[in-house]
């Protein structure tokens, strides 16, 4: 009679633990994949390599005629423009090298560092 209480009680306790192990397994693996889709990081891996030579790592290029880009304001429909097209033969078109995804995540990327 004990030793089938005890029984059930290692294996209550054994079922716990693996429950527990589990749920911070699949924890860490939602983390991995939302940190994969976020689009401001996919923004900011696009932007550092396609866009930061010119409007500067942090986007700000002081001394450039680039405008500081954390005070573009809240209108996608602008930026997706200009970065379709260019602007006024200085700022270059990308709608042949970035993929509307890639522009959203620009967007998103460059609306998460505005500071006006
Ligand atoms: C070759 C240099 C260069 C590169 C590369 C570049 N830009 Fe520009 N960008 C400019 C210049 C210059 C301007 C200012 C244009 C003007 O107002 O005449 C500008 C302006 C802009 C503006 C403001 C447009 C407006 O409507 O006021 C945005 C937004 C912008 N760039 C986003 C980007 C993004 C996003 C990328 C990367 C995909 C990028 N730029 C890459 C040079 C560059």
């Amino acid at each position: 009679m004990r030793t089938a209480a005890t029984f059930a009680a290692v294996v209550a306790i054994s079922a716990l633990f693996s429950a527990a192990v589990f749920t911070q397994q699949a924890l860490a693996q939602q983390q991995d994949e939302s940190a994969a889709h976020n689009p401001v990081d996919l923004g900011k891996t696009t932007f550092a390599q396609k866009c930061s030579h010119c409007h500067g790592p942090n986007m700000v290029n002081s001394g450039t005629i680039t405008p500081d880009l954390r005070r573009f304001p809240d209108d996608q429909p602008r930026f997706v423009t200009t970065v379709k097209q260019g602007k006024n033969g200085r700022m270059p078109p990308w709608g042949d090298i970035l993929s509307d995804d890639e522009i959203t995540a620009l967007w998103a990327y460059v609306s998460s560092r505005r500071t006006q």
